[in-house]
C-alpha cells in the first residue's frame, strides 16, 4: 500500500473529483501522487487485454499514469500537480491523441 510521508510544513488543501468522487490532495502535489494516496489502484487499462495499470516511474518515463483530467484524454498523471476543481477519469483502453474518439 502506498503511503505519502508526513511533512511539518502545512500546505493548502485541493480537492479534486476523480470518477465522480472526491479526493483530498495537498498543494504541490502531483496528480498521480493524490490518486495513490487516495487509494486507486489503478489509473487506466491496457487496449489490448484490458488489464489495470498504475502510475510506476513517477517522472514521466513509463507511460502507466495516463488520465482523463477536465476532458483531456493521455495526460501523465506523474507530472501534472493537483488543481483546484480538477475532474479526472481513470482511462480505459486506447484514446487518440487529438482527444476526439
Ligand atoms: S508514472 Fe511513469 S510516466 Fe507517469
Amino acid at each position: 500500500m502506498f503511503r505519502t510521508l508526513q511533512t511539518e510544513s502545512p500546505r493548502r488543501s485541493i480537492t479534486l473529483t476523480v470518477e465522480g468522487r472526491t479526493v483530498e490532495a495537498r498543494e504541490g502535489d502531483t496528480l498521480a501522487l493524490a490518486l495513490l494516496d487516495s487509494g486507486i489502484d489503478h489509473t487506466r487499462t491496457t487496449p489490448v487485454s484490458g488489464s489495470p495499470r498504475a502510475p510506476l516511474c513517477l517522472m514521466g518515463v513509463c507511460f502507466e499514469c495516463l488520465v482523463e483530467v477536465d476532458g483531456q484524454p493521455n495526460i501523465q498523471a506523474c507530472m501534472l500537480e493537483v488543481g483546484e476543481g480538477m475532474r479526472v477519469r481513470l482511462q480505459s483502453g486506447a484514446r487518440c491523441a487529438g482527444g476526439v474518439e
